[in-house]
Protein backbone atom coordinates (compact mmCIF):
# COMPACT_ATOMS: atom_id res chain seq x y z
CA UNK A 1 0.00 0.00 0.00
CA UNK A 2 1.26 3.64 -0.78
CA UNK A 3 1.99 5.49 2.03
CA UNK A 4 -1.52 7.97 2.59
CA UNK A 5 -0.73 11.81 1.89
CA UNK A 6 -2.00 14.06 4.29
CA UNK A 7 -5.25 15.81 2.80
CA UNK A 8 -3.91 19.39 3.80
CA UNK A 9 -0.80 20.20 4.53
CA UNK A 10 0.17 22.92 7.46
CA UNK A 11 1.14 25.57 5.14
CA UNK A 12 -2.30 25.49 3.14
CA UNK A 13 -4.65 25.09 5.79
CA UNK A 14 -3.08 28.16 7.48
CA UNK A 15 -3.45 29.79 4.25
CA UNK A 16 -3.36 34.08 5.12
CA UNK A 17 -3.40 36.26 1.89
CA UNK A 18 -0.45 38.56 1.78
CA UNK A 19 -0.24 42.13 3.02
CA UNK A 20 1.34 44.47 0.79
CA UNK A 21 5.11 44.33 1.13
CA UNK A 22 6.84 47.58 -0.19
CA UNK A 23 10.46 48.32 -0.74
CA UNK A 24 10.18 51.38 1.98
CA UNK A 25 11.37 51.50 4.27
CA UNK A 26 14.74 50.43 2.27
CA UNK A 27 14.49 53.35 -0.01
CA UNK A 28 11.44 55.84 0.13
CA UNK A 29 9.89 55.48 -3.29
CA UNK A 30 10.65 58.29 -5.81
CA UNK A 31 6.93 59.88 -6.83
CA UNK A 32 7.62 62.41 -9.99
CA UNK A 33 5.68 65.36 -10.07
CA UNK A 34 3.42 64.22 -12.65
CA UNK A 35 0.78 66.80 -13.12
CA UNK A 36 -1.87 63.86 -14.13
CA UNK A 37 -2.80 60.62 -13.15
CA UNK A 38 -0.39 57.67 -12.88
CA UNK A 39 -0.59 55.01 -15.56
CA UNK A 40 -0.21 51.46 -14.69
CA UNK A 41 0.60 48.69 -17.15
CA UNK A 42 -0.45 45.49 -16.41
CA UNK A 43 1.51 41.95 -17.74
CA UNK A 44 -0.09 38.29 -17.24
CA UNK A 45 0.85 34.88 -17.52
CA UNK A 46 -0.94 31.56 -16.39
CA UNK A 47 -4.15 30.45 -16.24
CA UNK A 48 -7.46 32.03 -17.04
CA UNK A 49 -7.81 32.79 -13.40
CA UNK A 50 -4.99 35.19 -13.77
CA UNK A 51 -6.58 37.26 -16.73
CA UNK A 52 -9.67 37.49 -14.73
CA UNK A 53 -8.02 38.92 -11.88
CA UNK A 54 -6.28 41.42 -14.17
CA UNK A 55 -9.57 42.80 -15.05
CA UNK A 56 -10.59 42.82 -11.60
CA UNK A 57 -7.08 44.72 -11.06
CA UNK A 58 -7.80 46.96 -13.63
CA UNK A 59 -11.04 48.38 -12.25
CA UNK A 60 -9.80 48.57 -8.63
CA UNK A 61 -7.20 50.76 -10.35
CA UNK A 62 -9.55 53.16 -12.18
CA UNK A 63 -11.62 53.61 -8.90
CA UNK A 64 -8.61 55.03 -7.46
CA UNK A 65 -8.10 57.73 -10.38
CA UNK A 66 -5.36 55.55 -11.77
CA UNK A 67 -5.47 55.18 -15.68
CA UNK A 68 -5.39 51.02 -16.43
CA UNK A 69 -3.74 48.90 -19.18
CA UNK A 70 -1.56 51.63 -21.00
CA UNK A 71 1.37 50.76 -23.08
CA UNK A 72 4.31 50.06 -21.39
CA UNK A 73 6.52 53.25 -22.74
CA UNK A 74 3.38 55.77 -21.86
CA UNK A 75 3.12 54.24 -18.09
CA UNK A 76 4.82 54.88 -14.89
CA UNK A 77 3.78 52.03 -12.67
CA UNK A 78 4.21 47.88 -14.32
CA UNK A 79 2.11 45.55 -12.17
CA UNK A 80 3.28 41.82 -13.37
CA UNK A 81 0.28 39.46 -12.51
CA UNK A 82 2.34 36.03 -12.18
CA UNK A 83 2.32 32.37 -12.13
CA UNK A 84 4.00 29.74 -10.22
CA UNK A 85 2.67 26.42 -11.25
CA UNK A 86 6.31 25.09 -13.22
CA UNK A 87 9.54 26.55 -12.66
CA UNK A 88 9.49 27.70 -16.79
CA UNK A 89 6.66 29.94 -15.66
CA UNK A 90 8.32 31.19 -12.90
CA UNK A 91 11.37 31.76 -15.05
CA UNK A 92 9.16 34.02 -18.01
CA UNK A 93 8.57 36.48 -14.80
CA UNK A 94 12.51 36.56 -13.84
CA UNK A 95 13.11 37.03 -17.90
CA UNK A 96 10.53 39.79 -17.76
CA UNK A 97 11.26 41.73 -14.76
CA UNK A 98 14.54 42.01 -16.06
CA UNK A 99 13.32 43.25 -19.59
CA UNK A 100 11.73 45.91 -17.01
CA UNK A 101 15.28 47.43 -15.60
CA UNK A 102 15.80 49.86 -18.32
CA UNK A 103 12.22 50.69 -18.70
CA UNK A 104 12.44 51.81 -15.34
CA UNK A 105 15.75 53.25 -14.93
CA UNK A 106 15.26 55.45 -18.10
CA UNK A 107 12.72 57.39 -16.29
CA UNK A 108 12.89 58.18 -12.47
CA UNK A 109 10.04 57.72 -10.71
CA UNK A 110 8.93 54.63 -12.29
CA UNK A 111 7.91 51.69 -10.12
CA UNK A 112 7.60 47.71 -10.75
CA UNK A 113 4.97 45.88 -8.42
CA UNK A 114 4.43 41.79 -8.46
CA UNK A 115 1.58 40.32 -7.51
CA UNK A 116 -0.29 36.91 -8.80
CA UNK A 117 0.72 33.38 -7.45
CA UNK A 118 4.36 34.13 -7.49
CA UNK A 119 3.88 36.94 -5.27
CA UNK A 120 2.41 34.43 -2.27
CA UNK A 121 4.74 31.81 -2.72
CA UNK A 122 8.08 34.21 -2.73
CA UNK A 123 6.50 36.59 -0.43
CA UNK A 124 8.98 39.26 1.06
CA UNK A 125 12.11 37.40 -0.38
CA UNK A 126 11.37 38.81 -3.88
CA UNK A 127 12.80 42.47 -3.13
CA UNK A 128 15.69 41.00 -1.72
CA UNK A 129 16.16 38.65 -4.69
CA UNK A 130 14.81 41.53 -7.58
CA UNK A 131 16.40 45.17 -5.97
CA UNK A 132 14.07 47.47 -8.67
CA UNK A 133 11.25 45.54 -7.27
CA UNK A 134 9.12 48.33 -5.31
CA UNK A 135 6.19 46.46 -4.48
CA UNK A 136 4.95 42.99 -3.20
CA UNK A 137 0.81 41.84 -2.90
CA UNK A 138 -1.67 39.18 -3.46
CA UNK A 139 -4.20 40.14 -5.92
CA UNK A 140 -6.68 39.18 -4.03
CA UNK A 141 -6.20 41.79 -1.33
CA UNK A 142 -5.30 44.49 -3.26
CA UNK A 143 -6.60 47.38 -1.26
CA UNK A 144 -3.04 47.92 1.01
CA UNK A 145 -1.50 48.21 -2.64
CA UNK A 146 -4.10 50.74 -4.42
CA UNK A 147 -4.10 52.61 -0.21
CA UNK A 148 -0.11 53.32 -0.89
CA UNK A 149 -1.21 54.52 -4.70
CA UNK A 150 -3.42 56.56 -3.39
CA UNK A 151 -1.41 58.15 -0.48
CA UNK A 152 1.70 58.73 -3.01
CA UNK A 153 -0.56 60.55 -5.78
CA UNK A 154 -2.47 62.08 -4.36
CA UNK A 155 -2.80 65.52 -5.58
CA UNK A 156 -2.92 64.00 -9.05
CA UNK A 157 -5.88 61.89 -8.72
CA UNK A 158 -9.02 63.29 -9.24
CA UNK A 159 -11.93 60.36 -8.58
CA UNK A 160 -12.65 57.60 -10.57
CA UNK A 161 -11.62 57.49 -13.94
CA UNK A 162 -13.90 56.27 -16.63
CA UNK A 163 -12.48 53.40 -18.87
CA UNK A 164 -14.49 52.63 -22.28
CA UNK A 165 -15.53 49.22 -21.98
CA UNK A 166 -13.11 46.59 -23.75
CA UNK A 167 -14.57 45.63 -27.01
CA UNK A 168 -14.63 41.84 -27.01
CA UNK A 169 -17.11 39.30 -27.43
CA UNK A 170 -15.40 36.39 -24.64
CA UNK A 171 -15.09 37.22 -21.01
CA UNK A 172 -13.73 35.23 -17.84
CA UNK A 173 -15.96 35.20 -14.76
CA UNK A 174 -14.03 33.71 -11.64
CA UNK A 175 -17.12 32.04 -9.67
CA UNK A 176 -14.66 30.21 -6.87
CA UNK A 177 -11.56 30.72 -5.54
CA UNK A 178 -8.58 28.07 -4.61
CA UNK A 179 -8.86 24.64 -4.25
CA UNK A 180 -9.25 21.80 -1.65
CA UNK A 181 -7.68 18.98 -3.90
CA UNK A 182 -4.19 18.56 -2.93
CA UNK A 183 -2.94 16.74 -5.86
CA UNK A 184 0.55 15.79 -4.86
CA UNK A 185 2.37 17.93 -7.39
CA UNK A 186 0.30 21.12 -7.69
CA UNK A 187 1.40 24.30 -5.79
CA UNK A 188 -2.28 25.99 -6.50
CA UNK A 189 -4.27 25.21 -3.35
CA UNK A 190 -0.64 26.83 -1.51
CA UNK A 191 -0.81 29.64 -3.51
CA UNK A 192 -4.49 30.33 -3.79
CA UNK A 193 -5.82 29.15 -0.40
CA UNK A 194 -8.94 27.36 0.61
CA UNK A 195 -12.21 26.52 -2.07
CA UNK A 196 -14.51 29.85 -1.68
CA UNK A 197 -17.16 30.13 -4.07
CA UNK A 198 -19.00 33.37 -4.68
CA UNK A 199 -22.40 33.66 -4.37
CA UNK A 200 -25.02 32.95 -7.11
CA UNK A 201 -26.73 36.14 -7.34
CA UNK A 202 -23.72 38.15 -7.53
CA UNK A 203 -22.17 35.88 -10.11
CA UNK A 204 -25.39 36.53 -12.38
CA UNK A 205 -25.66 39.76 -11.70
CA UNK A 206 -21.67 40.17 -13.36
CA UNK A 207 -22.82 38.18 -16.11
CA UNK A 208 -25.34 40.67 -16.71
CA UNK A 209 -23.33 43.46 -16.83
CA UNK A 210 -20.80 42.02 -19.56
CA UNK A 211 -23.58 40.86 -21.57
CA UNK A 212 -24.61 44.66 -21.45
CA UNK A 213 -21.01 45.80 -22.19
CA UNK A 214 -21.83 43.59 -25.34
CA UNK A 215 -19.98 40.07 -24.13
CA UNK A 216 -21.85 37.21 -25.80
CA UNK A 217 -19.66 34.01 -24.55
CA UNK A 218 -18.83 33.50 -20.76
CA UNK A 219 -16.57 31.03 -19.21
CA UNK A 220 -17.26 30.65 -15.79
CA UNK A 221 -14.00 29.74 -13.93
CA UNK A 222 -12.57 27.38 -10.52
CA UNK A 223 -9.34 25.39 -10.05
CA UNK A 224 -11.61 22.92 -9.33
CA UNK A 225 -15.07 24.86 -10.88
CA UNK A 226 -17.52 21.61 -10.75
CA UNK A 227 -16.84 21.44 -6.87
CA UNK A 228 -18.75 25.53 -6.81
CA UNK A 229 -21.54 25.08 -3.58
CA UNK A 230 -23.40 28.31 -2.68
CA UNK A 231 -25.21 26.82 0.16
CA UNK A 232 -27.68 29.81 0.97
CA UNK A 233 -28.94 29.32 -2.57
CA UNK A 234 -28.83 25.85 -3.04
CA UNK A 235 -26.54 26.21 -5.83
CA UNK A 236 -23.53 23.86 -7.34
CA UNK A 237 -22.68 23.64 -10.60
CA UNK A 238 -25.31 22.81 -12.38
CA UNK A 239 -27.96 25.23 -10.96
CA UNK A 240 -24.92 27.89 -11.42
CA UNK A 241 -25.20 27.03 -15.25
CA UNK A 242 -28.71 27.42 -14.98
CA UNK A 243 -28.91 30.31 -13.52
CA UNK A 244 -26.56 32.07 -16.19
CA UNK A 245 -27.92 30.67 -18.94
CA UNK A 246 -30.88 32.43 -17.80
CA UNK A 247 -29.18 35.67 -18.69
CA UNK A 248 -31.30 37.15 -21.50
CA UNK A 249 -28.57 38.09 -24.79
CA UNK A 250 -26.04 35.45 -23.63
CA UNK A 251 -25.07 32.76 -26.63
CA UNK A 252 -22.46 30.33 -24.82
CA UNK A 253 -21.61 29.43 -21.62
CA UNK A 254 -18.35 27.76 -20.83
CA UNK A 255 -16.94 26.04 -17.65
CA UNK A 256 -13.67 25.63 -16.18
CA UNK A 257 -12.00 23.55 -14.80
CA UNK A 258 -13.73 20.07 -14.00
CA UNK A 259 -12.16 17.61 -11.25
CA UNK A 260 -13.32 14.11 -12.48
CA UNK A 261 -14.26 13.01 -8.71
CA UNK A 262 -16.88 15.75 -9.32
CA UNK A 263 -18.08 15.71 -12.83
CA UNK A 264 -21.09 14.39 -11.80
CA UNK A 265 -24.34 13.19 -14.06
CA UNK A 266 -26.35 16.24 -12.93
CA UNK A 267 -23.72 18.16 -14.68
CA UNK A 268 -23.64 16.09 -18.07
CA UNK A 269 -27.63 16.51 -17.84
CA UNK A 270 -27.02 20.69 -17.38
CA UNK A 271 -24.91 20.65 -20.33
CA UNK A 272 -27.54 18.78 -22.68
CA UNK A 273 -30.56 21.09 -21.69
CA UNK A 274 -29.19 24.44 -21.66
CA UNK A 275 -29.17 25.90 -24.80
CA UNK A 276 -25.77 28.38 -23.75
CA UNK A 277 -23.75 25.56 -22.63
CA UNK A 278 -20.89 24.70 -25.35
CA UNK A 279 -20.27 21.09 -26.39
CA UNK A 280 -16.92 21.39 -24.51
CA UNK A 281 -15.70 19.49 -21.47
CA UNK A 282 -12.40 19.90 -19.80
CA UNK A 283 -11.60 17.28 -17.71
CA UNK A 284 -7.62 17.24 -16.76
CA UNK A 285 -6.70 13.18 -16.57
CA UNK A 286 -3.38 14.05 -15.91
CA UNK A 287 -2.57 9.92 -16.17
CA UNK A 288 -3.48 6.81 -17.66
CA UNK A 289 -1.95 4.45 -14.88
CA UNK A 290 -4.12 3.72 -11.61
CA UNK A 291 -0.31 3.75 -9.12
CA UNK A 292 0.33 6.87 -11.01
CA UNK A 293 -2.91 9.02 -10.57
CA UNK A 294 -2.73 7.05 -7.04
CA UNK A 295 1.03 8.95 -6.37
CA UNK A 296 -0.46 12.15 -7.86
CA UNK A 297 -3.79 12.15 -5.64
CA UNK A 298 -6.32 12.38 -8.04
CA UNK A 299 -8.19 10.26 -6.23
CA UNK A 300 -9.71 8.10 -9.29
CA UNK A 301 -8.76 5.06 -11.34
CA UNK A 302 -8.67 5.04 -15.19
CA UNK A 303 -11.66 2.91 -15.47
CA UNK A 304 -13.55 5.54 -13.50
CA UNK A 305 -12.26 8.50 -15.61
CA UNK A 306 -12.90 5.92 -18.94
CA UNK A 307 -17.00 5.84 -17.02
CA UNK A 308 -17.13 9.77 -16.68
CA UNK A 309 -15.67 10.25 -20.40
CA UNK A 310 -18.77 7.63 -21.70
CA UNK A 311 -21.27 9.28 -19.44
CA UNK A 312 -20.50 12.64 -20.52
CA UNK A 313 -20.73 11.69 -24.48
CA UNK A 314 -23.89 9.45 -23.83
CA UNK A 315 -25.21 12.54 -22.13
CA UNK A 316 -24.52 15.32 -24.31
CA UNK A 317 -23.79 13.41 -27.44
CA UNK A 318 -21.03 12.25 -30.03
CA UNK A 319 -20.50 16.23 -30.87
CA UNK A 320 -18.81 17.12 -27.26
CA UNK A 321 -15.38 17.59 -27.63
CA UNK A 322 -13.18 16.60 -24.77
CA UNK A 323 -9.84 18.56 -23.46
CA UNK A 324 -7.29 17.19 -20.76
CA UNK A 325 -4.04 17.90 -19.10
CA UNK A 326 -1.34 15.41 -18.76
CA UNK A 327 1.64 15.78 -16.95
CA UNK A 328 4.64 13.08 -18.22
CA UNK A 329 7.46 12.41 -16.37
CA UNK A 330 6.40 12.27 -12.77
CA UNK A 331 8.27 11.08 -9.94
CA UNK A 332 8.96 6.92 -10.88
CA UNK A 333 7.36 7.14 -13.63
CA UNK A 334 8.09 4.08 -15.57
CA UNK A 335 8.07 3.23 -19.12
CA UNK A 336 4.49 1.00 -18.87
CA UNK A 337 2.80 3.53 -16.82
CA UNK A 338 4.03 6.01 -19.20
CA UNK A 339 2.57 3.89 -22.14
CA UNK A 340 -1.06 3.85 -20.37
CA UNK A 341 -1.09 7.55 -20.81
CA UNK A 342 -0.39 6.95 -24.21
CA UNK A 343 -2.98 4.74 -24.44
CA UNK A 344 -6.00 6.21 -22.65
CA UNK A 345 -5.01 9.13 -25.06
CA UNK A 346 -5.47 6.96 -28.13
CA UNK A 347 -9.09 5.45 -26.23
CA UNK A 348 -10.49 8.26 -25.95
CA UNK A 349 -9.24 10.75 -28.41
CA UNK A 350 -9.04 13.98 -27.21
CA UNK A 351 -9.64 16.98 -28.88
CA UNK A 352 -7.19 19.30 -26.88
CA UNK A 353 -4.52 17.78 -24.76
CA UNK A 354 -2.43 20.75 -22.91
CA UNK A 355 0.83 18.44 -22.36
CA UNK A 356 3.68 19.28 -19.43
CA UNK A 357 6.16 17.91 -18.18
CA UNK A 358 6.93 17.21 -14.60
CA UNK A 359 8.04 20.30 -12.57
CA UNK A 360 8.97 19.78 -8.93
CA UNK A 361 7.58 23.00 -6.48
CA UNK A 362 8.71 23.13 -3.14
CA UNK A 363 6.38 22.55 -0.55
CA UNK A 364 4.19 20.51 -2.08
CA UNK A 365 3.79 16.44 -1.04
CA UNK A 366 5.44 15.45 -4.31
CA UNK A 367 8.99 17.84 -3.81
CA UNK A 368 9.11 14.84 -1.17
CA UNK A 369 9.66 12.03 -3.26
CA UNK A 370 12.47 11.74 -6.08
CA UNK A 371 12.10 13.50 -9.53
CA UNK A 372 13.44 10.78 -10.97
CA UNK A 373 12.66 11.00 -14.84
CA UNK A 374 15.71 12.57 -16.42
CA UNK A 375 14.93 16.00 -17.90
CA UNK A 376 16.00 14.60 -21.79
CA UNK A 377 13.73 11.39 -21.27
CA UNK A 378 10.67 13.95 -19.86
CA UNK A 379 11.58 15.83 -23.23
CA UNK A 380 10.86 12.79 -25.27
CA UNK A 381 8.16 11.50 -23.81
CA UNK A 382 6.34 15.08 -24.19
CA UNK A 383 7.43 15.21 -27.79
CA UNK A 384 6.24 11.44 -28.25
CA UNK A 385 2.65 12.31 -26.69
CA UNK A 386 3.00 15.89 -28.86
CA UNK A 387 3.01 14.14 -31.98
CA UNK A 388 0.56 11.06 -31.15
CA UNK A 389 -2.27 13.91 -30.05
CA UNK A 390 -1.10 15.66 -33.38
CA UNK A 391 -2.68 12.74 -35.34
CA UNK A 392 -5.22 12.06 -32.98
CA UNK A 393 -6.59 16.26 -33.25
CA UNK A 394 -6.47 15.64 -37.04
CA UNK A 395 -8.18 12.41 -37.35
CA UNK A 396 -11.09 13.95 -34.79
CA UNK A 397 -11.52 17.83 -36.97
CA UNK A 398 -11.70 15.34 -40.08
CA UNK A 399 -14.86 14.13 -38.83
CA UNK A 400 -16.25 17.66 -39.37
CA UNK A 401 -15.63 17.93 -42.68
CA UNK A 402 -18.75 18.03 -44.59
CA UNK A 403 -20.70 19.12 -41.35
CA UNK A 404 -22.54 22.43 -39.95
CA UNK A 405 -20.49 24.16 -37.44
CA UNK A 406 -21.77 27.45 -35.35
CA UNK A 407 -19.12 30.30 -35.47
CA UNK A 408 -18.76 33.26 -33.02
CA UNK A 409 -17.07 35.55 -35.11
CA UNK A 410 -14.07 37.13 -33.17
CA UNK A 411 -12.18 39.14 -35.73
CA UNK A 412 -10.73 39.59 -39.64
CA UNK A 413 -7.55 38.37 -40.53
CA UNK A 414 -4.59 40.88 -42.37
CA UNK A 415 -5.76 38.93 -45.29
CA UNK A 416 -9.27 39.33 -45.14
CA UNK A 417 -10.59 36.45 -43.64
CA UNK A 418 -13.40 36.00 -40.91
CA UNK A 419 -12.13 33.31 -38.15
CA UNK A 420 -14.07 32.60 -34.47
CA UNK A 421 -15.07 29.73 -32.35
CA UNK A 422 -17.01 26.67 -32.55
CA UNK A 423 -19.28 25.70 -29.58
CA UNK A 424 -16.83 23.04 -29.41
CA UNK A 425 -13.84 25.59 -29.03
CA UNK A 426 -12.25 25.05 -32.11
CA UNK A 427 -11.14 27.88 -34.62
CA UNK A 428 -12.58 28.05 -37.33
CA UNK A 429 -12.08 30.37 -40.87
CA UNK A 430 -14.16 31.78 -43.33
CA UNK A 431 -13.74 33.21 -46.90
CA UNK A 432 -13.20 36.79 -47.08
CA UNK A 433 -16.23 38.87 -47.20
CA UNK A 434 -18.69 36.92 -45.59
CA UNK A 435 -18.73 37.48 -42.03
CA UNK A 436 -18.10 40.68 -39.75
CA UNK A 437 -16.95 40.50 -35.94
CA UNK A 438 -19.76 40.11 -33.54
CA UNK A 439 -21.89 37.75 -35.76
CA UNK A 440 -22.85 34.41 -35.35
CA UNK A 441 -22.56 32.14 -38.44
CA UNK A 442 -23.54 28.62 -39.14
CA UNK A 443 -21.31 27.38 -41.64
CA UNK A 444 -20.55 24.02 -43.69
CA UNK A 445 -16.90 22.41 -42.59
CA UNK A 446 -14.75 22.09 -45.91
CA UNK A 447 -11.37 21.41 -44.61
CA UNK A 448 -9.50 20.45 -41.76
CA UNK A 449 -6.06 20.50 -40.03
CA UNK A 450 -5.17 18.78 -36.73
CA UNK A 451 -5.53 23.11 -35.27
CA UNK A 452 -8.31 24.33 -37.32
CA UNK A 453 -11.59 24.40 -39.43
CA UNK A 454 -12.48 25.84 -42.65
CA UNK A 455 -15.71 26.21 -43.11
CA UNK A 456 -18.31 27.98 -46.25
CA UNK A 457 -21.19 30.19 -44.79
CA UNK A 458 -24.72 28.22 -44.77
CA UNK A 459 -26.48 31.70 -43.46
CA UNK A 460 -27.08 33.35 -40.39
CA UNK A 461 -27.48 31.55 -36.74
CA UNK A 462 -28.45 34.96 -34.89
N1 LIG B 1 -7.26 23.04 -11.35
C1 LIG B 1 -6.88 22.76 -12.63
C2 LIG B 1 -5.65 23.48 -13.10
C3 LIG B 1 -4.43 23.33 -12.33
S1 LIG B 1 -2.95 23.88 -12.99
C4 LIG B 1 -6.80 21.25 -12.74
O1 LIG B 1 -6.93 20.54 -11.79
O2 LIG B 1 -6.63 20.79 -13.84
C5 LIG B 1 -3.07 23.38 -14.67
C6 LIG B 1 -2.33 22.15 -15.02
O3 LIG B 1 -0.97 22.31 -14.76
C7 LIG B 1 -2.71 20.91 -14.25
O4 LIG B 1 -3.84 20.32 -14.74
C8 LIG B 1 -1.50 20.05 -14.43
O5 LIG B 1 -1.60 19.27 -15.60
C9 LIG B 1 -0.39 21.05 -14.61
N2 LIG B 1 0.51 21.08 -13.44
C10 LIG B 1 0.21 21.40 -12.18
N3 LIG B 1 1.30 21.27 -11.38
C11 LIG B 1 2.31 20.86 -12.19
C12 LIG B 1 3.67 20.53 -11.96
N4 LIG B 1 4.21 20.59 -10.75
N5 LIG B 1 4.42 20.13 -13.01
C13 LIG B 1 3.88 20.05 -14.25
N6 LIG B 1 2.60 20.34 -14.52
C14 LIG B 1 1.81 20.74 -13.50
FE1 LIG C 1 -3.87 21.56 -8.53
FE2 LIG C 1 -6.01 21.17 -10.03
FE3 LIG C 1 -5.18 19.31 -8.31
FE4 LIG C 1 -6.28 21.54 -7.42
S1 LIG C 1 -7.29 19.96 -8.65
S2 LIG C 1 -4.46 20.57 -6.60
S3 LIG C 1 -5.50 23.02 -8.88
S4 LIG C 1 -4.12 20.04 -10.17
FE1 LIG D 1 -0.44 29.58 -12.35
FE2 LIG D 1 -1.64 30.50 -10.25
FE3 LIG D 1 -3.05 29.77 -12.36
S1 LIG D 1 0.08 29.14 -10.24
S2 LIG D 1 -1.82 28.15 -13.24
S3 LIG D 1 -1.62 31.44 -12.28
S4 LIG D 1 -3.63 29.56 -10.23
Amino acid sequence: MPTPVPILSDSARGFRPLPLIARAPRREPQVPALGRAPRVHLWHIGCQMNDADRRELAAHIADIGCIPETALDDSDITVLITCTVRANAEQKVFGKFRELIPWKRSRPGRAIALTGCMAVEHGEALLDRLPELDYVFDVREPDGFLAKLQALHAPNLDGPVMVPAPDRLSAYVAVMGGCNEMCTYCIVPFVRGRELSRPLPEVVAHVERLVAQGVREVTLLGQNVNSYHDQPHRARLPELLAAVDAVPGLWRLRFLTSHPRNAVPELFAAMRDLPTVCEQLHLPVQAGDDNLLRRMRRLYSVEEYRDKIAAAVGTVGPRLALSTDIIVGFCGESEAEFAGTEALMREVRFDTVHLAAYSVRPGTAAARREDDVPLQEKKARLNHLLAVQREIAAARNAEYVGSAVEILIDGIAEDGRPYGRTRENKVAWLPPGVAVPGELRTAQVVASSAWQLHAQPAGKAA
